[in-house]
């Protein structure tokens, strides 16, 4: 479980630092005001499974092969201001999805419920005004290069969550992403 939350932990971390990278590029005000509220979040989470791996008796692992540190091998690093926001909507949507498959698993630890639960709500956001985002690029730059943007990073996000399943289903005989069983 501490190696599991590491991974989370790294993904956190990881993406608040492509969104700081982001505020540096950035010129449109209410994007800039959205990106500093993302950032608090994204490192609060952090800090918050921090916190839980602490109260498991653990100290966080380091995490070499991270889901970001494998997005860029398999889908390129994202340069431009609309390739970050492509990238990380993708990230944020796969966040959503595999802490609701978490919650959702016949394995999850009760005592790990509440701190998924906690992340969760600040996700929905996340998504949302990065859609908007990306929504107003395609206004200005096209929206054949978002899509090809969101193509390109979700085709690697489907490879990078295809290992990262096989390696957990290795470690664990099972990932908390399959179904769950009714
Ligand atoms: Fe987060
Ligand atoms: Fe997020």
């Amino acid at each position: 479980m501490i190696r599991l939350l590491s991974y989370y932990r790294n993904a956190e971390l990881h993406g608040a630092g492509l969104l700081m990278h982001m505020a540096n590029m950035e010129v449109e005000a209410s994007a800039l005001i959205n990106l500093t509220r993302h950032i608090s979040d994204e490192t609060r989470h952090a800090a918050i499974i921090t916190r839980h791996i602490c109260d498991l008796g653990g100290t966080p692992q380091r995490v070499r092969d991270g889901y970001q540190r494998r997005m860029a091998r398999a889908g390129g690093v994202p340069r431009t201001l609309l390739e970050l926001y492509a990238a990380t909507h993708v990230a944020e949507s796969r966040a959503r999805a595999r802490y609701a498959a978490h919650l959702g698993s016949v394995h999850v630890d009760p005592k790990v419920v509440s701190l998924l639960r906690s992340i969760s709500s600040d996700e929905e956001w996340h998504l949302k005004w990065v859609e908007e985002r990306l929504r107003d690029l395609a206004a200005t730059d096209g929206q054949s290069r978002v899509d090809a943007a969101l193509r390109r990073f979700r085709d690697a996000d489907a490879v990078v969550c295809a290992d990262l399943a096989a390696l957990e289903r290795e470690t664990f005989g099972f990932t908390f992403s399959d179904a769950p069983l009714l």
